[in-house]
Formats: structure tokens, sequence, C-alpha cells
């Protein structure tokens, strides 16, 4: 099975209950976690990668690792995604380089930070889904702005700030109605990276209440957990153990965004717990094993680190035992029936 378009498995994961992890990519090691993870329980994955990711490997680097996780797992069904794009030529490039689904994240403005308006978000997102539906790419859009400060995605909003930019019910029925996209990322108090909480989320910050109310609106639009990393309390004790120093935090736990699942989320990303993974495993080899330079030595570990966390999730989500029964659908196809 070549890469599919994420539609295909969103539809299939809404239709059998089930919401899919779609996992940060940068480089080779992470791609062969994801798909070891995937083969072992039989998982259909989507593999993203962000502008940042493009940039560190390269289009062609990427292109040609995705292209050999697909000749490598015939049996696996793999959505390869744009995460974030920032505009319209971000999400084109993407499809160029045969990418299946495309974030065109029109809720920040080009430069990634600046909340735009309802209607340039409805501009550049429609503009989009034109183009990517005729050639049968998926397009997931963001109403509602994340929180958080660490990186490039994200109004950097805390605060009373975060909390005026959460999804507004009526805001995302008539965005998803206007745009046609597929799949639509919700805003409802997480945040991109390690420092989501300072405690326990409960509902008074991690609204999981606004996601039952935005799918009894919209029950036919798959939704998306960003900043969905849970930030396991071990992983940052490993890292901590050898030489780190990382503060508590908290993320979100796995029994809310199953809770999500359970009212239309599907598609669920996490990049900060592979992150810790890796970076917890690699630390152990440089203060256990301070003698040792093969590179080998510490990326298989780190591989092997994250393989756990991916299947971790993917068990949770309940992706797991799904790969073989997802229809194997091409862009073609997918393209007639928009
Ligand atoms: O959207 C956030 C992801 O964790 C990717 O982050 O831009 O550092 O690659 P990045
Ligand atoms: P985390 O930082 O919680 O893993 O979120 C990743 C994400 O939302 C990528 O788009
Ligand atoms: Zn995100």
């Amino acid at each position: 099975m070549a890469l599919i378009p994420m539609r295909v498995m969103l539809d299939h994961a809404a239709e059998n209950g089930y919401g899919v992890g779609a996992f940060n990519v940068n480089n080779m090691e992470q791609i062969q976690s994801i798909m070891t993870a995937a083969k072992e329980t039989n998982s259909p994955v989507i593999v993203q990668a962000s502008r940042g990711a493009r940039s560190y490997s390269d289009d062609a680097y990427l292109r040609h690792l995705m292209l050999a996780a697909a000749e490598l797992n015939p049996n696996i069904p793999i959505a390869m995604h744009q995460d974030h794009g920032n505009s319209p030529e971000t999400c084109f490039s993407a499809i160029d380089q045969g990418f299946t689904s495309v974030m065109m994240d029109g809720s920040l403005q080009e430069d990634g930070k600046t909340p735009s308006t309802y209607e340039q978000n409805v501009d550049v997102t429609k503009k989009v889904v034109e183009k990517a539906h005729a050639l049968g790419v998926t397009v997931e859009a963001e109403i509602g702005c994340l929180g958080g400060i660490e990186d490039g995605h994200g109004a950097g909003l805390t605060g009373d700030e975060a909390l005026a930019h959460l999804t507004d019910p009526d805001e995302a029925e008539r965005f998803a109605d206007e745009t046609k996209c597929d799949a639509l990322a919700v805003a409802i108090g997480t945040s991109h990276g390690a420092y989501k909480f300072t405690k326990k989320p409960g509902g008074d910050v991690l609204k999981m209440d606004l996601i039952e109310e935005i799918h009894r609106r919209l029950p036919n639009t798959h939704l998306v957990m960003h900043g969905s990393s849970s930030v396991p309390e071990e992983l940052v004790a490993i890292i901590n153990k050898y030489g780190g120093e990382m503060p508590e935090t908290y993320g979100v736990p796995v029994e809310a965004i199953q809770r999500g699942i359970q009212h239309g989320v599907r598609k669920i990303n996490v990049d900060t717990d592979n992150r810790l993974a890796i970076t917890g495993a690699i630390r152990k080899v440089f203060m256990e094993s301070p003698d040792k330079f093969d590179p080998r030595a510490y990326l298989k570990p780190a591989r092997a680190a994250m393989v756990e966390v991916v299947k971790a999730r993917m068990i949770a989500f309940g992706q797991a035992g799904q790969a073989d029964k997802v229809p194997n659908v091409t862009l073609e196809e997918m393209a007639k029936r928009y």
C-alpha cells in the first residue's frame, strides 16, 4: 500500500470509534520507530513533518525516507501530513513533495505567531481546500489558537488571553461549513511542548467539555487535538536522572484523550513525548558509558525508547489492530469523491 489520503484513515477511525496518533518526525530514526510500532501493533499511522522538520531534514531526504517506510511496510496504511502549514504556499509545496495531507493553520498569520481574523483564516483555508481536494489530498484546518510559548506554533497566549482564543463552537460550525475542511484542530487549553500545565489538569484548564460541545455541533467533522503529549513523569525522571534539568510539569492525561476520542477526536498530535523518550535514552548512554562514541550506541536505544511510547499511544488511542481494515483508497479515487 502506498501512502494514502489521511481522510480515508480518519473516516475509518470515525466509523469504528478510534483515534489515530499523528507523530512528528525529523529524521530516519523517528520514522523507523513509528513504523516498528505500527508493524508490531498492526496500526495505521499518520507521520507528520512541521516546517522546521522539512527544513532540517530537507524535503528530498524526507520524501525518500517516507517512500522507504511505505516500501518496507506494504501492509501499513500511512498518511504523510504537513503539520502547521503557515501559508497556502507551504501546503502546496508539501503536496508537490508527495504529502497526502496538509494542515493549513490559518488561525495564525503567516508569521506563525499573530492570531489572524476569522475572514483571513477562511480565505487561506479555502484556497488550500480547493487545490488539495482536486488532487485527493486531505486538509486539516484550525479554529481558535493554542496557548503556549514554546515554539513558533502558537500565539504565545497565556492566562485570560489564551482563554479568549479557545475555539468558539458557533465559529467552528460556520468555519467547517464555509471551508469544507476534512479535519478541524480545536483549541481547548492545550499547548505545544513539555510545559503545558503546572499541576494535573482539571476541567478548568483542559476543556474536554468544549470538545463535546463542538462534536455535538459538527458530528461529521473529524476533530484534531494538538499539544497532546502526556509528558509522562517517568520520562522526565529519566532525563533528570542522567543530567537533565527539567522542572516539574504536566501534560494531557491519556484518559482525557480517550474521552475526546469518544466525542469526535480522530487525530491526536504527539511530538514532545517522543522527544523526551529519545533524549532520556541518549542521556543514559552518555552518562553510563562516556567512552562510547559510535552514534549507533545511543541512537539504537533512543529508537527503542520511542517505539515504546508510540506503541503505548497506538494501543491507548485504539488504532492498534486496525491497519489491515483501513480501505486502500488512492489519491485519484479520493479526488473523485470530493
Ligand atoms: O507543532 C509542533 C511540533 O511539535 C513540531 O515542532 O516546529 O519544533 O518541529 P517543530
Ligand atoms: P506536543 O508538543 O504536545 O507533543 O504536541 C505536538 C503537536 O501538536 C504537533 O502539531
Ligand atoms: Zn500542533
